[in-house]
């Protein structure tokens, strides 16, 4: 009888951590290597937020808490969703876990029987699939290629869905590669949906406050409220507030799904906690002048990496929308050589080189299922982004 269980064996590790600790390990090594591989924000998590913490560890909120979240927290969600989403959750619809990580896994694993198929746009946020496969569904992917803006068409969505289809999948602002769908381009895919009523809608909003150039965040029970009652709005406070170390993630949803995923964490981890739930109120109440500050500084940076990439040979960089990522294109460099005479035949080949050549860690597109390409986190200083941009440069004006 093997030991690892069969389910184990249909997941892999993930990829982005697996490029950090490569370059990690180059760097204890002695090796000059930039990072551009973390999906992290650089910056501190905001003063008051730190103090709301502190207060509440001086208050004794040190105990267990309700096992989806504090009723304050719960209403600062509340609020939260019907101030920025026009959305109304009753605290009953609201659920808090570890990480929107969690929180996203919980609903899979409250749902999924063997044989239910969730759809995942690609290029995709790498856990996905693997959360699919580990509470037992089959992922399936709809290309949302580079000619349409990393976005996937109603068309392919439509095509995708089949009478097993349990989920769809949303990541707007999208982890890879910054894509973010207008309230026109969603309602097309909203409209497929209302035409499959066996289907429920996840939408991954972490990214929301991370838009640039006046571009306006919606999220799909907002442009359909039709589909609100088989929709779960995901959302929390790691890259909206820098707090990624806190572990607070959450989600609005039908009671009936919200209970359920209660169950789960209850026989998991229980409640998240409770020092950073404190802390999550604070950052959904409190000043939201870090919110509009990093939103700037994402926003200098992101163009300051479309424009370099855009003057390297062969890397096709379109302007994201939104996050603090940016997914080139490298179609143009695949058959060529290297300066140090490596034959560029894939993504993966290619981010290989770069980092042995060039000194810099990027994520391959293989990794998110959209390829070739490659994904940088812009999330890092505007000095050493010039630089990797600088190397990249010399990399591939080097290949013949
Ligand atoms: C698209 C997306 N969703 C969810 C998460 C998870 O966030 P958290 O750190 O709150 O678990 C991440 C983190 O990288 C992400 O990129």
């Amino acid at each position: 009888m093997a030991f690892l269980s069969d389910t184990l064996a249909r997941v892999k590790p993930s990829p982005t951590i697996a490029v950090t600790s490569r370059a990690r390990e180059l760097k204890a090594a002695g090796r000059d290597v930039i990072g551009l591989g973390a999906g992290e924000p650089d910056f501190d998590t905001p003063e008051h937020i730190k103090e709301a913490a502190i207060e509440a560890i001086r208050r004794g909120e040190t105990k267990y808490t309700a096992v989806d979240g504090i009723p304050e927290l719960k209403a600062a969600i509340c609020a939260k969703f019907a101030r920025e989403n026009g959305l109304s959750y009753t605290p009953a619809q609201i659920t808090v876990g570890s990480g929107g990580k969690q929180v996203l896994f919980n609903a899979l694993v409250a749902t999924l029987n063997p044989g239910d198929e969730v759809v995942i746009p690609a290029p995709y946020w790498v856990s996905y699939p693997d959360m699919v496969l580990l509470a037992g569904g089959t992922p399936v992917f709809v290309e949302g290629p580079r000619e349409t803006g990393y976005k996937i068409t109603p068309e392919a969505l439509e095509a995708a869905i089949t009478p097993k289809t349990k989920w769809v999948i949303f990541n707007s602002p999208s982890n890879p590669s910054g894509a973010a769908y207008s309230a026109a381009e969603l309602r097309g895919l909203t409209d497929v949906l209302m035409r499959h009523p066996h289907v429920w809608v996840l939408s991954d909003d972490m990214y929301e406050h991370l838009t640039y150039g006046g571009f306006e965040f919606v999220t799909p029970a907002q442009v359909e409220p039709g589909l609100a009652a088989r929709t779960l709005t995901c959302n929390g406070v790691s890259k909206a507030y820098a707090m990624t170390g806190w572990r607070i993630g959450y989600a609005g949803g039908p009671e009936t799904l919200i209970k359920a995923m209660a169950k789960v964490q209850s026989q998991s981890t229980s409640n998240p906690c409770a020092i950073s739930q404190w802390a999550a109120v604070a950052a959904l109440e409190g000043p939201q002048d870090y919110v509009r500050e990093s939103r700037a500084a994402f926003e200098r940076r992101r163009d300051l990496v479309v424009s370099a990439l855009s003057a390297c040979p062969g890397i096709d960089c379109p302007t994201p929308e939104g996050a603090f990522y940016v997914y080139p294109s490298i179609a143009g460099l695949i058959g060529r050589t290297t300066a140090a005479g490596t034959r560029i035949d894939s993504d993966e080949t290619f981010a290989a080189a770069l980092l042995d050549e060039a000194g810099v860690a990027v994520v391959f597109g293989a990794a998110f299922g959209l390829s070739p390409a490659f994904r940088i986190s812009y999330a890092t200083s505007d000095a050493v982004l010039a630089e990797a941009c600088a190397r990249i440069k010399v990399f591939c004006e080097g290949m013949t």
